[in-house]
């Protein structure tokens, strides 16, 4: 794994070459490739095994990128683009020509985000290259946080790893779309709603059938734990020598009710329990549990993107919609 300067020049050789580099960003780890290039893309959704009708954000690294990318630039994105980037907001326009069908499924529009990890913008920089980059996690499964999650599940695939330790944010971007007649909040990330609705006014937030349309990726189960997950306010009674994990917002009442306990902030802080939700999920998910609990974060700045990944988590099914079905 590589994380030196020397090694950002090799990533950056590398994606110039076609080829797949994991890389930090401030909310998960990404898996890179040209954006432009449909070859080197194809070989993201390979890695992955992620369906084709599932479109990817690209990443930029300066403002001036944007231009080559989208047609248009409604002053409300703009703005959203001047608070926020470089940060955890994907912004959804109307695409231009150049971009492929691949990366955004055949959409009109395309999604694009400036990520706030320095190694990323040096990178981005290096290569001076738009890149696609999804989550570096198989499909489906819960996004990587720490260099060591992309190395367990995809390291033999992809041409090279940047280790930029601990994800700062944890959850991916918030997504807002600008492809209808008023901005739509598709998925609710690392930039809070709240603040969001600061910049430029109400959200319209469109219900799950929808959202799934306008957005593909937004599958029902998702960010899933091989372990059954449930909110604790679901949660049956234990089964005599059933083995439960609880991951806990804050201080557990009763701890030994469970194997493991992961708590998420000692102190009930939003933003430092959405930094660890996904490695605490992975190490509940070693365990060998019959089932993980959890608890269920409040509606509010992080807690709505912690809310939305545990509630997919839930979902037993991966349900592919029926026009995507072969
Ligand atoms: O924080 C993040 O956004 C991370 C890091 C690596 O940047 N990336 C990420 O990518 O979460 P991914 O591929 O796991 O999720 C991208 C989401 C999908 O749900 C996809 O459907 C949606 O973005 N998306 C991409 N292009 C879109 C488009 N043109 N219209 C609507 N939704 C789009
Ligand atoms: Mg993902």
């Amino acid at each position: 794994m590589a994380s030196e300067d020397a090694d950002i020049s090799k990533a950056a050789e590398v994606l110039k070459n076609g080829g797949v580099v994991a890389f930090p960003t401030e909310t998960v780890y990404g898996l890179g490739a040209h954006a432009l290039d449909e070859t080197a893309v194809a070989k993201i959704f390979a890695i992955k095994q992620r369906p084709r009708f599932d479109p990817l954000i690209i990443h930029i690294a300066d403002l001036s990128q944007l231009d080559g990318l989208v047609e248009s630039l409604p002053e409300p994105a703009l703005r959203l683009a001047e608070r926020f980037w470089p940060g955890p907001l994907t912004l959804v326009l109307p695409k231009k020509p150049i971009v492929p069908d691949l990366v955004t499924a055949g959409h009109p529009t395309v999604a694009v985000r400036m990520p706030q990890h320095p190694l990323a913008l040096k990178l981005l920089n290096s290569c001076g290259l738009p890149l696609s980059a999804p989550s570096a996690n198989p499909f489906g499964q819960v996004s990587p946080t720490r260099a060591e999650h992309v190395e367990e599940q995809l390291g033999d695939q992809v041409d090279m790893i940047i280790d930029g330790g601990a994800c700062a944010v944890g959850v991916e971007s918030t997504i807002v779309s600008f492809a209808g007649d008023e901005p739509q909040l598709l998925r609710p990330g690392g930039t809070p709603k709240e603040l969001i609705e600061e910049t430029i006014g109400e959200l319209s937030i469109p219900g799950e059938k929808q959202a799934q349309t306008a957005s593909p990726g937004r599958l029902s189960r998702h960010y899933a734990t091989r372990t059954p997950l449930v909110f604790a306010d679901q949660a049956e009674p234990a089964q005599e020598g059933e083995k439960r994990g609880y991951l806990c917002l804050q201080a557990p009442a009763s701890p030994h009710n469970y194997q493991a306990v992961e708590v998420l902030s000692s102190t009930g802080n939003l933003n430092e329990a959405a930094s660890r939700l996904f490695a605490a999920m992975r190490r509940l998910d070693k365990l060998q549990l019959d089932l993980i609990v959890a608890d269920r974060p409040p509606l509010e700045g992080l807690g709505r993107a912690m809310h939305d990944r545990l509630q997919r988590a839930t979902q037993r099914h991966l349900e592919i919609p029926q026009e995507h079905q072969a």
